[in-house]
């Protein structure tokens, strides 16, 4: 079976484990630090937080801005129910917006219809790597005092007009779980530009401890440590850091790689009837994931199709406002809802063969022209 997605980890990645296992020192610690550092190089900005997974990001990202209840968070209905269950874990109201069909980025019209006096924040989803219009974003939210919150878990590595997503906005959030773009097994990062915000967001991530006290006294008293915000045990661990400070090493090959894939799909699927595929800047896009529409209502047909020549896929993502548990903020979306009846994701992965590659674009072809 050809997996929609996989992994690329091997022998130098388990060196780097080993090296954390003998030093003894598994927890949060100095290889975490390293990985920070590297990664604040790697997108040219000052305070990156690695936590434990993309969604401890995203939900210490609205405790530590100060979203609340009675807050309400903008947010596509079309992305992966972590986006929405961090909001609503910071007490907050999801509130549910349009895609575009091209992107299936947020609507920027949709997103200012939905605008008012409880509006505290926004968060852009960048879907498939794909950067959202982030010039019109940051000016919605400089004129109504409204925190852009970027959930760019699948945007590592992407740029927007030729700054890379995290180095400018106000809050980016990354996800390194199995299979983003880089990965440390699980892991995430909140990124921002504010040096008091990025020393609540790191103290939030470890209990609420405060490190400065503890710097304070180590001297006379090593043992001392203060609590003085309310925290969450969301630091990203040595043994998930080692992985990803190779990973980030890979950064380039995989980017060059998965955009010659989805280069090699773009032209095959272009000229079918029945597809429409969606636009993608590949100067500027890391692509996550690869999803085509099938306009002719065959897609569940293609998906038990493509099973039974032994090719994965899946759909990314039910909205989320037709989803039992936010029942509560459900709203009329139609445009989300038609599209979500017509999207694929198809394998894209760095280790995909050649030969993988032709399977994919053969059955597609075979099962849209037969
Ligand atoms: C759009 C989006 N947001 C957030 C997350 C959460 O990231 P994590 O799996 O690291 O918690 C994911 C993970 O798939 C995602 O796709």
């Amino acid at each position: 079976m050809i997996p929609i997605q996989r992994p690329s980890i091997g022998f130098e990645e388990l060196e780097e484990v080993k090296k954390v296992f003998e030093s003894g020192w598994l927890g949060l610690g100095s290889v975490v630090f390293e990985f920070e550092k590297r990664i604040e190089e790697f997108l040219g900005t000052a305070h990156v937080i690695a936590v434990n997974t993309g969604t401890s990001a995203l939900h210490i990202a609205f405790d530590g801005a100060g979203i609340r209840k009675g807050d309400e968070v903008i947010v596509p209905s079309l992305t992966f129910c972590a986006s929405v269950e961090a909001i609503i874990a910071a007490g907050a109201t999801p509130v549910f917006c349009e895609v575009k069909p091209d992107s299936l980025n947020m609507d920027i019209d949709d997103i200012i219809r939905h605008i008012g006096p409880k509006t505290k924040a926004i968060m852009p989803v960048h879907y498939c790597g794909s950067p959202c219009d982030m010039d019109s974003l940051l000016s919605i939210g400089k004129e109504h005092n409204i925190l852009i919150i970027e959930d760019a878990a699948h945007a590592f590595g992407s740029s927007y007009k030729g700054r890379r997503i995290g180095s400018f906005g106000d809050i980016t959030c990354f996800s390194f779980d199995p299979i983003k773009n880089i990965t440390c097994g699980e892991g995430g990062a909140v990124v921002v530009h504010d040096e008091e915000l990025a020393e609540i967001i790191k103290r939030k991530r470890n209990l609420g401890i405060d490190r400065e006290a503890w710097s304070r006294y180590k001297k006379k008293r090593s043992w001392y440590y203060e609590i003085t915000t309310q925290g969450y045990r969301y630091h990203m661990s040595n043994i998930n850091a080692a992985i990803g400070l190779v990973q980030l090493k890979k950064i380039d090959q995989f980017i060059k790689r998965k955009r010659e894939i989805v280069k090699r799909y773009n032209e095959a699927f272009a000229i079918i009837e029945g597809i429409s595929i969606l636009s993608w800047d590949l100067e500027e896009t890391a692509p996550f994931s690869y999803i085509i529409r099938v306009t002719n209502g065959k897609r569940d047909e293609l998906i038990d199709y493509l099973a039974s020549k032994g090719i994965g896929s899946g759909v990314h993502y039910i909205p989320n406002h037709l989803q039992p548990l936010f029942k509560p903020y459900s709203t009329s979306l139609p445009v989300t809802e038609r599209l979500w009846q017509e999207i694929i994701t198809l394998p894209l992965f760095f280790d995909m063969s050649e030969k993988d590659i032709e399977d994919v674009i053969n059955a597609i072809k075979t099962f849209f022209t037969s």
